[in-house]
Formats: C-alpha cells, structure tokens, sequence
C-alpha cells in the first residue's frame, strides 16, 4: 500500500513535488503524516457522500417501500420528477404564449411572492389609504364577499326615461349598500331637462321617497304614455309582455327596493355630439362610425372618472331597459371563474303586426371568417357596424342564438359585446382595456373593447338564453301605421 502511495505520489502534479524539494528536511514525516491525512480525508469523504445520499433519498422518496439495495427505482423516480417539473413549466410557457393562461393566474404566482401588506385594520396615518388590489378583482359571490360595484350609466336627452331607469335600478337586488352609481350627462338638446330630473329623482331616492313621486309621474304621463310619446301602440303589443311589464312595475318589491345606493355621483360633459339622437338618424351608416367613437369618448371619460380601487366590478347599463331580471348582478357574477366580461343577451318586444318580438343588440358577436376578409378589405380607419348590408359580416350574433327554452346559464365567448348591459370585472380595466375612441381592429366603443379585451388575453362571454328587454320605441312609419288601423277600427269596428 505503501509503494502505492510512492508510486502515485511520483504521478502527482508539479505542485507536490516542490513541495518536496522546497522542504527536504521534513520529507520522511511529511510522507508519513500525508497518507494518514488522506486516509482521514478519505474516510470523511466517504462518510459526507454516504450521508448526503442517504439523507437525499430520505426527503424525495419513502424508503419504507422500496427494497434494499435497490437503488434503481430511486433514480427513475427522481428523474420522473424532473420531468414532470420539466413538462409543467414547458406546459406553462406554452399556455402563455398561446394567450390561454389567464392573467389571473400569473398574477396570482406574482401575489404569492409579495411581502406582507400592512394590516388594512391598523391605524393608518391620517390622510393615508391603503388598498391591496388582489383583493377587488371579483369573484363569483361578490355579494356575499361584500364586494363593490360601480354602476356606470351615459345619459342623453334621456329624460322621459329616467323613471323607467330608476324603478330599474330600484329592483336591483344587489346589495345597493354595495353599489356605487356614476351617470354621465352629455350633450344635451335645448330645453332638455335630462340634469335637472336625474338631480331630482337622486335626491329623493337616496331618501327613500322616491316611489311617490314615480307614481305621480306615471299617473300624470297617462294617456300620453308611459314612455313618453303615444301610448296608443301598447294596444298593438303581445298581450302577454304588456302583462309582465305591468307585474314588473307593481308592488309587492323585494326588501332592497328602496333602499339607498352606496353613493351616486353625477357628472355634466358635453363632448359636442352633433349628431341627433332620432331613430333615422342614429343607424345611418355613414355617421354610425363618428358616433360610436364619441361614445367611447364618453364611457372612457365616465370609467376613469368614477372608478375607484376599492371597486371590484363595474357594470354598464343603459338607459332604455325596460325588463330585467332583479338578480342580474347576482347571476352574471357566477360566470367568474372562467370570464371577466359577461353580457346577456338584449332582445325587444314588437307590435303584433311587426312580429311580437325580435333580436335588439346585433353588436355581442362571434367573429367570422367572412368578418375577418371584409376587415382586411377596408381602410385601416373604417369601422364595421353590425346590422347593414354593405358589411356583411356573417358573423353569430348573439341576440340570434337564443332558444325561449335554453338554458339561461349556458355561456358562450364572444369578440364583440354590445353596451346595453355589461358586467366586468374592474381589473379588466385596471388592465389597461377601454372602450376605444378610435379605430380597432377595425371597430369601435364597445365592439372594440370586446376585440380589445380578448386579444390582452381575458375572456369575454355572452348568456345566449338569458335575456334583458330594451323598450320598443315606435318609429314615425310604425306610428303612422298605428293611425291608420286605428281610423279604420273606428270605421269598421275591426281591422
Ligand atoms: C324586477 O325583478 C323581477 C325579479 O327578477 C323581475 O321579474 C322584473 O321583471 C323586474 N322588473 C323590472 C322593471 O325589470
């Protein structure tokens, strides 16, 4: 053993061997003690790699089960481990790359690294707020979570309405101690008193004196209609929806009817919209563009005004609704797990003669194919408007896909959505999605911000069968058309 050591010893690098040289005098002890020191050395070498080893098998594996000496099943288990590690971050980036991986989950990994927060609880200086955002992004029992949303409604001209919008938010069952309202006055006619009976009917809703005075307005517009104009057309309505209107309008009410709203705010902007609000008007083509991109103008300017961070949903709601249903918020809400954007579908009701019924929001949609060659055609600024026969789209709308007798909570992704009622989570928002004023993807407003939110890769989802009734308003042919049966019943007792 010991010629061993001297035969290898020769071999050793040129580092020994000065050693050597350099320190002739101590070479016999030096000999001697460096065997020992390797022999000590090897001994603890061996001792370190049998532990090391032991100890590693111990954590990754249970011992227990595997037959001694079987060092085998050991080694393809931990590379089995690897690989599955390997798959799930290759798995991973793959899902993000394909857009799929919801930003929800990434950023929940990001929440997971963050230090504590300090106690919202504590005592915070004065003047100083502290919000951890991750705890207002919406979830599917908002109410029961004490979860705050932001209603968000653009007014215009819309005073006639108003008592119709107010009974409607009235039957939100929603917590309304969880609701904060933001309504956005624009661009007002003259003589218009849209402000003036929104402050009005405000007011007295916040006091809980607000069914009286709808009440005297329903009785005094008797006879010239509930909404306004003529009410001679509800004789031409099915029966049927005449029927759930009244019920719908009717006490009893459920016990958060008058009760008042977290806060209201009111907001006056004019942002010069020339274009007229008349029925004709409004869905020609050529101004439809102009028009759309003002209004994301405004819904831009009310979002960023009023949006807070202690809100975690903001829901859109226009105007000239006339039935839905009191747990809409309740029911979108359930869709969280899996969309951020959420809109029912929006139908209206006919006169007889027109067919009792039809399709009212064509802008919540599947793109096409068709859609998509028609995009490409355009100029990069042109914006596709749904329901025209110069863009035909061939997209599914979904006003279209309703059955009377599918299944309300049956879901489906949308591209573009329509405005009438939109449910959002807040994030969506604080993500950086809007209602662009501009041209995208060749839309605008609220089809862009469909187009929009999809593509940063949320999810935006329509209920096919789960439907909101917009009012009927009768255009100037339908009214004439009215007139006319109505001269000819007098004169031939029928039609
Ligand atoms: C109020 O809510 C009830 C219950 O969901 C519904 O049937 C009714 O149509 C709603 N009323 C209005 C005016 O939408």
């Amino acid at each position: 053993m010991r010629d061993t050591w001297k035969r290898k010893k020769s071999d050793l690098p040129m580092t020994m061997k000065n050693n050597d040289i350099f320190n002739p005098h101590r070479k016999g002890k030096n000999d001697k003690s460096l065997v020992y020191k390797m022999l000590i050395g090897g001994c603890i070498a061996l001792f370190v790699f049998c532990y090391t080893l032991s100890s590693t098998w111990g954590k990754s594996v249970d011992i227990s089960n595997i037959p001694e000496n079987d060092i085998n099943p050991l080694y393809a288990q931990k590379q089995n481990n690897l690989k599955l590690e390997n798959q799930k971050l290759k798995d991973k980036l793959q899902s993000i790359e394909n857009g799929i991986d919801s930003l929800q989950n990434i950023e929940n990994d990001a929440n997971n690294a963050l230090a504590t927060p300090p106690n919202q609880n504590d005592q915070l200086p004065f003047g100083v707020e502290f919000y951890d955002l991750k705890d207002y992004e919406g979830t599917v029992d908002g109410k029961n979570n004490d979860e705050i949303v932001l209603l968000l409604i653009p007014l215009r001209n819309a005073e006639k309405v108003l008592p119709l919008m107010f009974r409607n938010m009235m039957n939100i069952t929603y917590s309304h101690n969880l609701i904060d309202i933001a309504f956005l006055v624009s661009d007002c006619s003259d003589g218009d008193k849209t402000l003036e009976t929104l402050y009005e009917l405000t007011a007295a809703m916040q006091e809980s004196k607000l069914i009286p005075i709808l009440e005297a307005k329903e009785k005094q517009t008797k006879g010239k209609g509930v909404f306004g104009s003529s009410d001679l057309y509800l004789k031409y309505m099915p029966e049927d929806y005449i029927k759930n209107v009244k019920k719908s309008y009717s006490p009893p009410f459920h016990s958060e009817y008058e009760k008042p709203f977290r806060s209201i705010q009111i907001y006056q902007k004019d942002f010069g919209q020339v274009i007229g609000q008349g029925f004709s008007d409004r869905h020609d083509i050529k101004i439809q563009g102009i028009r759309r991109k003002l209004m994301g103008r405004a819904r831009n300017w009310l979002l960023s005004t009023a949006l807070k961070p202690y809100h975690s949903w903001v829901y859109w709601r226009d105007v000239d609704i006339e039935m839905s249903p009191g747990d809409i918020l309740e029911f979108m809400m359930k869709f969280a797990t899996d969309f951020d954007v959420i809109v029912p579908n929006v139908w209206r009701p006919l006169p007889t003669f027109l067919g009792s019924e039809q399709p009212y929001d064509l802008n919540s949609w599947i793109e096409s194919n068709e859609g998509l060659k028609l995009a490409k055609s355009l100029d990069e600024d042109d914006v596709i408007v749904e329901g025209y026969e110069e863009y035909a789209t061939w997209r599914a709308h979904l006003a279209y896909i309703r059955d009377v007798n599918g299944d309300p909570k049956e879901i489906i992704d949308l591209d573009g959505v329509g405005g009438v009622s939109i449910l959002s989570k807040a994030s969506v928002f604080r993500h950086g999605s809007n209602f662009p004023a501009f041209t995208f993807m060749n839309h605008a407003e609220t089809e862009a911000f469909g187009k929009l939110t999809k593509e940063m890769g949320l999810r935006v989802g329509g209920l096919p069968h789960y439907t909101v009734w917009h009012i009927f308003e009768p255009s100037e042919d339908d009214l004439i058309k009215i007139s006319k049966m109505e001269r000819k019943k007098r004169r031939f007792g029928s039609i």
